[in-house]
């Protein structure tokens, strides 16, 4: 197997960034929520900013693991102005759709490369994305359904509180 590629390596570390975003993109969200009183909202996305850096320190590991060097680089500023929820979860759902696209490029120069190692680690991020996908889009489904109506927005507000963050690979 041995050790990880420059070009590997470099993608894996944009990767780390990337999920690294993620979480403070979630973060400012929740802030919003929070201010907007919509606690529940807020959790969630709290908890999704948690996942986003479970996500971050996978790839480390994994960098690490293969004897490669882990560089960490800048992270870009989210937005602090957001709009409605259904605006918010629409900007999340094309965020993962965007992640997606980034993760499959990865498995794309993983079997290029003919770096079967990292093929298979991938494999775990092609899975999860495929849930990351569809919760943001069934929470944008459930907000256009509910569309003007306050109870709509505070049942989910309630619903969306419930959220608990388990790592991952504890819950296997
Ligand atoms: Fe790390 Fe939401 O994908």
């Amino acid at each position: 197997m041995g050790m990880i590629s420059n070009k590997m390596q470099d993608a894996m570390n944009a990767q780390v960034n990337a999920e690294m975003y993620s979480a403070y993109l979630y973060l400012s969200m929740s802030a919003h929520f929070s201010n907007a009183n919509l606690n529940g909202f807020a959790n969630w996305m709290r908890v999704q900013a948690q996942e986003e850096m479970f996500h971050a320190m996978k790839i480390y590991d994994f960098v690490i693991e293969r004897d490669g060097s882990v560089i960490l680089k800048a992270i870009d500023c989210p937005p602090i102005e957001w709009g409605s929820p259904l605006d918010i979860f629409k900007t999340a759902y094309a965020h993962e759709q965007k992640v997606t696209d980034m993760i499959n490029n990865l498995v794309s120069l993983a079997m290029a490369e003919r770096d079967f190692a990292s093929n298979s680690f991938l494999q775990w991020f092609v899975d999860e994305q495929v849930e990351e996908e569809s919760t943001a889009s069934g929470i944008v489904d459930q907000l256009d359904m509910i569309g003007q109506s306050k109870e709509g927005l505070f049942m989910m507000d309630r619903e969306l509180g419930q959220r608990v963050y388990t790592p991952p690979a504890a819950a296997e």
